[in-house]
């Protein structure tokens, strides 16, 4: 599985205007060019993920609007299920995989998404275990890439297990602020620098708006 943590930042790394706030403010700063990159990038790969916070601050569709027949399957992981059944990625006719646990699971919330004509697994026991499920994306849908569109608390679970290969960041240039913010990873972090991840630049370009940056996994 090819994994891309893909992600519009500020200059100081936050995801968004404030704790539990969409980021979809943000988009305001790109123009439809822009739009369109983000978009296309979904055309070339096979699923994206967003963590169930991003589900119910944003309602987004994670769709590829500028070309047909070229989304992305959406996943989304939660333990908890507490997706509402009028999320825009359970009504719209793409395809969805919510993605719960052994202990999260909950059979009547399953039969809903299902009746919605979405799909649901059950992978890990408290947590959704990524590497389990990258094994049974594959091998359950043909999915061999992944973009991983956040937010801090997803992307820190996908980082943490070093599942990682790619990172391309489309850094605006504000600074945002806010201890309590979410930034492009959050979780409990490193406290040396011997377990950080390790990424070398590839890429990085000036655009208008925004400056592009893609990071491949150091070997
Ligand atoms: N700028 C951008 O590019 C961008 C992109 C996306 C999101 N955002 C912003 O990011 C914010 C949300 O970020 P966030 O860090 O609060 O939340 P998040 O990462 O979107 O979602 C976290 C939730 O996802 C579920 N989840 C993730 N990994 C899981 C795992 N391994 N096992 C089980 N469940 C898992 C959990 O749901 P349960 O609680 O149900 O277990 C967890 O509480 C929003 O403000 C959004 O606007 C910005």
């Amino acid at each position: 599985m090819k994994i891309t943590v893909f992600s519009q930042i500020s200059i100081d790394g936050k995801l968004t205007l404030g704790a539990g706030n969409s980021s979809k403010d943000l988009f305001s700063l790109l123009n439809e060019q822009d739009i369109e990159f983000i978009h296309k990038f979904r055309g070339k790969v096979d699923g994206i993920v967003v963590g169930k916070n991003t589900i119910l601050t944003d309602n987004p569709f994670l769709t590829n609007r500028y070309e047909i027949n070229k989304n992305p399957v959406r996943i989304i992981p939660t333990s908890s299920m507490d997706i509402p059944l009028d999320s825009n990625v359970l009504t719209d006719d793409g395809r969805t995989i919510v993605v719960t646990t052994e202990n999260g699971k909950d059979m009547e919330k399953i039969k809903q998404i299902q009746e919605l004509g979405k799909e649901c697994l059950i992978c890990g026991t408290d947590s959704v275990d990524f590497k389990e499920l990258c094994v049974q994306l594959e091998n359950k849908y043909g999915i061999t890439s992944l973009m991983v569109e956040g937010g801090g608390f997803l992307n820190w679970k996908v980082f943490d297990k070093d599942l990682v290969d790619e990172i391309v960041l489309m850094q605006l240039p504000i600074i945002i602020g806010g201890g309590t913010n979410v930034t492009l990873v959050d979780g409990e972090g490193y406290e040396e620098l011997t377990t950080t991840k390790k990424f070398k630049v590839v890429e990085m370009q000036q655009q208008e708006n925004y400056t592009l940056m893609r990071y491949l996994k150091a070997v």
